[in-house]
């Protein structure tokens, strides 16, 4: 576990450096008047009960949208959509229907009032819980009400495998797909059968 070949280190201005982070679609308004935000400050910041932060900046069309309606959809970006989900990051919704210009389906979530993607792999529904003025960005926190996920990406025995999904991680300004497995929560004191087992798979 030990990494001998240290090299020297460069120091850089500090800026929001952390790397790779999850990108997403979130969606916002109602079926009629609905718009797509693409957001790469997104993160997970409670279990118990769930919930999920995003960053947005006050001058985003969706910031008020969002806002006023105390309510968003995280929709989760697969290979097949990245185009998709950059557009979405490079077209105001102040200018264009962007579920019109990508051609995504919209439909209305289960529990949250909240227009959805339907190509994404997995969609949270979200309510807004709490607004924190940060400086650039306003931080809203969500609720998770509720989530649904791609039939296809259920296995024969009824587990989720993400692994199927193709998900997209934004790295230092570029949408990267994720590769190779190297481990699993727990593989370093793992057992021989729990290695043989999940690193089989
Ligand atoms: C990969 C990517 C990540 C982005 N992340 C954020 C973000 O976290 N917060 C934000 O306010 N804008 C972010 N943006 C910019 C908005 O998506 C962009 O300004 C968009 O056009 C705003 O749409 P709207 O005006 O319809 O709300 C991102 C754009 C891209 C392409």
């Amino acid at each position: 576990m030990n990494n001998k070949d240290i090299g020297s280190r460069i120091q850089i201005k500090p800026s929001t450096f952390l790397n790779p982070v999850p990108v997403v679609m979130v969606t916002c308004g109602d079926m009629e008047h609905a718009n797509i935000i693409t957001l790469a400050w997104v993160g997970t910041v409670n279990s118990e009960p769930p919930m999920i932060s995003i960053s947005v900046r006050k001058e985003r069309f969706s910031h008020d949208i969002i806002r006023s309606s105390g309510v968003f959809g995280v929709n989760l970006v697969s290979e097949d959509i990245v185009k998709q989900c950059d557009y979405c990051g490079v077209r105001s919704g102040r200018d264009t229907d962007k579920f019109a210009e990508t051609h995504l389906t919209k439909f209305k979530g289960e529990k949250v009032n909240v227009p959805l993607i339907a190509e994404s792999p997995v969609c949270i529904e979200c309510k807004v819980a709490d607004i924190s003025e940060l400086g650039s960005h306003d931080m809203f926190i969500g609720s998770v009400e509720n989530v649904s996920v791609s039939d296809k990406l259920f296995d024969q025995k009824g587990a989720i495998d993400l692994s199927r999904a193709g998900l997209v991680a934004y790295n230092h300004g570029e949408y990267y797909v994720l590769g190779d497995r190297v481990g699993f929560f727990g593989f370093s004191v793992a057992g021989r059968d729990a290695l043989n087992r999940r690193m089989k798979k």
